[in-house]
């Protein structure tokens, strides 16, 4: 399956666009919903983990690094930052792991690049098997249902040489079925002249009331969060964007 290219030949712009993400506060966040609901043991795996952005954090807080992308493109900027990781090339639906891991993230609502719900549902049935006992799976995740089709997020940024970049992030959810699509426009600019990149992902739309009933049915006991990583509140039933903490039973 090839990689958006965003995530291959644009890669370069991965790191741009991540720029105003915070992820030492994620890693905080997560570290704090381990060690209420976790088992304590320090096998990690970042899914999705891109450029290695959070396994970065994570080996920096004492733990064993693992890191599961598609693309090999984000693989080899994952290495370069976190050289300890051991890195894997696959999709996430695939993963193969018995009891070994004590905590597993997917953030950046990479969970919905899943092909579809049953890819989704596969997905959390091997994770659950992935996971030691008392192990937690940590993750967001969108509301299809809260999906408002605007303008999205825009991220503006002035690089070393003076180009201008502009990113724009949005969803777009049709209303029915389980396609969700991300756009993303990419504008470069250098005096007078401009490099203009835009590309779809396609993506799998799902509810959150849904999601918790998947994770449930592969046995998992579930939190769900609000998604603010400054601190750790409960979901109030609002909000389209969530944290999920999903616990194996010890
Ligand atoms: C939005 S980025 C998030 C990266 C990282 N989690 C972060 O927070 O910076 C999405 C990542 O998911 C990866 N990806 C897309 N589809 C995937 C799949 N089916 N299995 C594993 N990784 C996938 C992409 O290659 C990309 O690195």
């Amino acid at each position: 399956m090839s990689s958006p290219s965003l995530y291959a030949d644009l890669s370069h712009y991965y790191d741009l666009l991540c720029s105003n993400i915070d992820y030492h506060e994620q890693c905080d966040f997560v570290l704090r919903a381990n060690s209420l609901w976790g088992n304590g043991g320090k096998q990690y795996l970042d899914l999705a983990c891109g450029s290695g952005m959070l396994l970065a954090h994570f080996s920096d807080a004492g733990f064993s690094c693992n890191g599961l992308d598609i693309s090999q493109d984000m693989l080899d900027m994952a290495a370069d930052r976190c050289p300890s990781a051991n890195l894997i090339c696959l999709d996430m639906s695939e993963i193969d792991l018995h009891n070994s891991m004590d905590l597993i993230s997917c953030f950046l609502y990479s969970i919905h690049y899943c092909s579809s719900v049953a890819a989704l549902q596969k997905t959390f049935k091997n994770i659950y098997a992935a996971l030691a006992p008392g192990g937690v799976f940590c993750f967001d995740a969108v509301d299809k249902d809260c999906i408002a089709n605007d303008d999205g997020h825009y991220h503006y940024l002035t690089l070393p040489n003076h180009n201008q970049l502009r990113f724009q992030t949005r969803w777009h959810y049709s209303g029915e079925g389980d396609d969700l699509d991300l756009h993303i426009d990419i504008r470069e600019t250098a005096g007078e002249s401009q490099r203009h990149y835009q590309e779809k992902h396609s993506m799998t739309a799902v509810n959150i009331i849904n999601i918790r009933q998947m994770l449930e049915n592969e046995g998992f006991e579930v939190q769900i969060l609000e998604h603010d990583f400054a601190r750790l509140r409960e979901w109030q039933g609002e909000n389209g964007n969530v944290v999920f903490c999903a616990v194996k039973a010890a």
